[in-house]
Formats: C-alpha cells, structure tokens, sequence
C-alpha cells in the first residue's frame, strides 16, 4: 500500500488535509482544551468521546478506541481502501493525483481482485437467474418448501446451482473468465484432468458485503447430501472471519437497537421475511473479535441466538467473552422447545417472537453456573458464590449488580459483603469456563504500559522533546519501543499509524498518541527528565531486588563482589530517587 504515491507528494497531503474540517463533514465538532469533541460515528453513544487532536493530524475515540489520521478516518467512513482514500481526499482538497508509481505488484493484485469480485457478481446473477428455469423447478420448490417467498429470494438474491458438473465453469468462461480466476474465485474445482462446478445441484446464498460486494457464496445441499451446506473457502477477497452473512442489509437499517446474531443462513432469511430486522449469521465459523467489532458500528447491543445443545451453549459463552473485549453489550435469546430461529418464526410468528426476552450477558452465565451444582448442599452452594462473584466482577452497572446480589445472597445464603469480598479476589480461573485462547483486553495492555512510558512517548510525538533526552532504550515495552525508534528517526505520528495494517496495533498506538497530557515547550525537558528518572529507578529497583534474591545462591568470593556492587547500586538509586520528588 504505502509506496503507491510519492512520499513527498504524500506528506504534502497530510500536512494540508485539516483533519477537523474534514471530520466536521461527518461529526459536528466542539473544541475544548487542546481537542476538539463529537459524537463517535464509530459507535453509539449520548455523549461526546471522540476527539480530535488538530496538531496531531488524529482522531481518537475514548470509548470504542477507534483512532487512526486523516486517511483512516475517511477510509473507515466511505468504506475506501487507503490507495482510494488517498485519492479521495486529494480531490476534495484540489490536489492533483500524481501518476502511479511503479508498482506493478499492486496493479496486479487490485485488478485481480476487481477480477474475481466480477467473476462473483456474474455468477451470482446467473445462479439467480437459473431459479426461475423450469429445470431447476426442484430448486425453486424448495425454497418455497421452506417457507420463502419470491419476495425474499430475490431481496437475498437466493439462486440455484444446476445438477451438472460444469454449467457455471462454461457460461463464466464464455463470459471471458479464465479457469485460474474461476479457481481462485472458489467457483470451480480444478483437477489435473478436469474441471468442475464447485456448487451442484444446491440453493445459493450469495455472500454480500456492505458495499454491495459479492464475497463468496453457501450452497444448501437438497434432501440428505453432505456436506449439508458448503461454503466458498477462504479466497483472495473472501475471509470468512471478517465477514457476517447479511452484512448488505445491515448498512441500509440505520439505527439499529439491537442485531441478532443467529447460526444459520437460513435463520437469517427467515426472520427478515417475517419483519425481524437487524439479522445477521456468521459464516460457517465461530465468532471472532473482528466480526464483534464490525458489528459495533451499527449498534450498541447484540442478541447472541445459537443452539441449544451443548456445543451452541459453548459457543455462546466464547461469544458473550468476544463481546466483553470488544466492551459491546451482549444478550442471549433462546427459542423455546429447541426449535432454531427459522422454525421458531415460522410456527409461531413475529408476535411470539417479539415476546421473547433475552437474557442478559451475566443473568445466563449465573444461570449455567449452577446448572451442574447442588444447591441444596453447602460445598454446591459455596460452588456457586465462587463462580457468581467471578461472573459479577464483570458487571459494570450497579443496578445490574445489585438485583444479582439480591438474588444470590437468597440462593447461596451467603452475605452481601463476603459477595463483594469475593468478587474483589482474583482466584484461578477454572479451565472449563475460560478458554485459554483469552487474549489480553486491550485496555488491560494499556494498563501494563507505565504512566511514565506513556508520558514520555507522548513527549516524543508531541515534537518537543529536547535533543537526544529520550532514547528508545528506555522504554521497556517491545512496542512502545518500537514506536519511539519510529518517532525518533522522525516520522510523524500519523505516518506511523498510516504505516500501521493490523487494527490491534493501530488502535493501541492511537490510544498512546490520545493520552491527554498538556505538553508544551516549557514543560516538555522537565516532564521528560522527571520521567526518565522515574524509569530509572524502577529498573535499579528491579536489578537490586534480583540481585539481593540472588545472594545466598553465591559462594563467598563472588558474594563479597556483588554486594560491592549493590552497594553502589543502593547509592545510585538513592540519588536517583532524591531527584523525583
Ligand atoms: P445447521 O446445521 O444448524 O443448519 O447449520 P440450519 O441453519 O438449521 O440449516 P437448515 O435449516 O437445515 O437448512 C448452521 C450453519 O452452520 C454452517 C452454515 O453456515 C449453516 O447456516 N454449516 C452447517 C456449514 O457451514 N456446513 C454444514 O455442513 C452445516
Ligand atoms: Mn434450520
């Protein structure tokens, strides 16, 4: 990506880009202290946590942690990739767009993609086209058998894939395609020998992304074939983990209170017909945090609606962990009597439906922590409290928490304040609730950032720090250290986030960049100095403690001179220390 425009060309467009006039466009602005504040396009919420650094060129959302330039900002907004981004604020600034750099690589990949997507959309139209065939009858009847009206297949353009090995293979390649670009399309199998359709004899739900893209596609086998539903593998511009099954719909239903976030294609289409919006599936997988976080953006609540048997009760725990990381509210909606979402609305209707009422995160998890406990015994009730004070500790709303309490000193007899004494006590966590795969919460990894690192990179990217007073070597944390090589080699702080491709790093880095401390000329030398010395100190601290530890493990020659050395440590460290007051 970088490397497509000039570098001069493109700092010149960084420099001139007002980032607060071009976010204005979007977010009604209010400056206040040295940022500007708005509501976050990026999530729901009442009151302003967006900012807007001007000096930095950066925005940053204390709430979702969104962050990012000038450039992220629009891509994630018009939903551009970077090189399109680029190009779309040059014109709205009146900025000739240079002639592309040499990159043949990139004009490969770009018109290759292009490519495929064509290859998808192509044979979408044809899959839809073939429903209304009187050969492919079988196809539309069970589409119908299943409750669907036309209505809706063509509202999900729904198709059919024909029970013959290459229709689809010969009309694309008639329509010019290449097999190598079916192939890579997941459209058809390619065999030394042979060559075939990659979907036969199936019904076909296209996968469409928000901007209308189609991604890949699931084919419903007819009667018992297996695998029951198949799905296009990853390919260069599906990844089954980025996507969700109805995506296209999402962005048309602004304002959305709640998705349902349901197992099945089927389910999906199914609700929708019966006027349940906001419905989404993921694609064949188990959730992850990158689908959690697309959610977000378009609404602040999420209905977890899988399976109840024991692999869906599973999956809705990793789920509601998913959600907890990404901070998004979470409930779970069960269907009676073990009928999925799709044979729920059927049989009983949008009425029925609407008179569910979905559990919230931690009512379900207190509800199957006792599931395999008994109550009734003082080891199950005891049990229980445990796992409730670990499950409570989550919760952030104090009413929430309190009608939990209420219940649980009633079900475990067990006193308010011992709840709360236990809920402050980090216990082992037992292996079968917490899957090992946790990653760290993103806030938590701020947390192991010292305040001094923080304030020191934050002096690096605010431009002011003396000459050669900072070196990277004082910072302990692999990426903060990373960042300061970076800043101290001078780039900027938005191109280093433009440098930056994995979202975890980019909001991470941002969150560092958005750190509100009042850095100006006057104070920059002093508040570095106190800083470092404050870092200084930690570390002699720290070699002191191991060494000492270290002692009895010497025999008494070598004991003699470390303690000389200790000593001298001691000294230094006690000057140090006078230094920070
Ligand atoms: P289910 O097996 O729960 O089926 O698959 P369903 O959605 O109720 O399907 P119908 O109603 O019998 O048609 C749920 C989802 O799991 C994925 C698909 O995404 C499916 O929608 N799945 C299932 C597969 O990817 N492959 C399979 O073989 C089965
Ligand atoms: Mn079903």
């Amino acid at each position: 990506m970088p490397g497509r425009f000039p570098a001069a060309w493109l700092d010149e467009l960084y420099a001139r880009a007002d980032i607060v006039q071009i976010v204005s466009a979007y977010v009604p602005l209010k400056k206040n202290g040295s940022r500007y504040w708005g509501l976050c396009p990026f999530h729901h919420e009442k009151t302003p946590s967006f900012s807007v650094n001007a000096e930095q060129n950066l925005y940053y959302c204390f709430g979702c942690k969104a962050g990012g330039n000038v450039v992220q900002f629009v891509q994630e907004m018009e939903r551009l990739t970077y090189p399109e981004a680029v190009e779309y604020l040059a014109r709205q600034m009146h900025i000739p767009v240079p002639a592309l750099q040499e990159d043949p690589d990139y004009e490969r990949r770009r018109t290759q993609r292009e490519r495929l997507l064509a290859a998808n959309r192509a044979a979408a139209k044809w899959y839809h086209a073939q429903l209304w065939l009187p050969e492919n009858q079988r196809l539309l009847d069970y589409l119908h058998g299943r409750g669907l009206d036309d209505g809706t297949i063509r509202k999900f353009g729904l198709g059919a894939a024909p029970d013959s090995w290459d229709a689809l293979t010969t009309e694309l390649e008639n329509q010019g395609y290449t097999q190598e670009e079916l192939r890579l399309a997941g459209l058809t199998v390619v065999k030394p020998e042979s060559r075939f359709d990659m979907f036969r004899n199936r019904a076909i739900f296209p996968i469409i992304d928000a901007q209308g893209q189609v991604l890949g596609f699931g084919g419903r086998a007819m009667g018992d074939a297996q695998p029951k539903y198949l799905n296009t593998s990853d390919t260069p511009v599906f990844n089954k983990r980025k996507g969700v099954y109805a995506a296209n719909l999402l962005k048309k239903q602004r304002n959305l209170k709640r998705i349902i976030l349901v197992e099945g294609y089927m389910d999906v289409v199914a609700l929708i017909q019966h006027g349940v919006n906001g419905v989404v599936a993921t694609l064949g997988t188990a959730l992850t945090n990158e689908q959690a976080r697309l959610l977000k953006r378009y609404a602040p609540e999420i209905w977890v609606s899988y399976d109840g048997d024991s692999a869906g009760q599973h999956a809705i725990v990793r789920a509601l962990e998913i959600f907890e990381q990404e901070d998004i509210r979470a409930r779970v909606l069960f269907f009676p009597d073990n009928l999925d979402p799709d044979e729920f609305i059927r049989q009983r209707g949008l009425d029925a439906f609407q008179q569910l009422r979905p559990l919230r995160a931690a009512e379900y998890l207190l509800q199957r922590a006792k599931e395999d406990l008994d109550l009734s015994d003082d080891e199950g009730r005891m049990e229980y409290a445990r796992r409730s004070a670990q499950i409570l500790r989550k919760v952030k709303e104090p009413i929430e928490l309190d009608h939990y309490l209420k219940n649980l000193t009633v079900d475990t007899g067990i006193s308010r304040e011992i709840l709360v004494q236990q809920m402050g006590i980090t216990m082992p966590e037992p292996a079968q609730q917490r899957p090992s795969l946790r990653p760290v919460r993103r806030n938590q990894a701020e947390n192991a950032h010292s305040m001094e690192e923080k304030t020191l990179i934050s002096i690096l990217a605010s431009g002011l720090a003396p000459e050669n007073a900072i070196r990277a070597e004082d910072f302990d944390t692999p990426l903060i250290r990373q960042l300061a090589e970076k800043l101290l080699g001078g780039i900027s702080p938005a191109a280093i986030l433009s440098q930056c491709e994995n979202d975890q790093d980019r909001q991470e880095i941002s969150d560092l960049f958005a750190l509100d401390i009042q850095i100006n000329a006057e104070n920059a030398a002093s508040m570095a100095e106190q800083c470092l010395n404050t870092v200084r100190v930690h570390r002699l601290q720290k070699q002191i403690d191991e060494m000492s530890a270290n002692l009895n493990n010497l025999d008494a020659e070598n004991k003699k001179e470390e303690l000389q050395q200790l000593m001298a440590l001691t000294t230094e460290l006690n000057r140090i220390k006078r230094l920070v007051h």
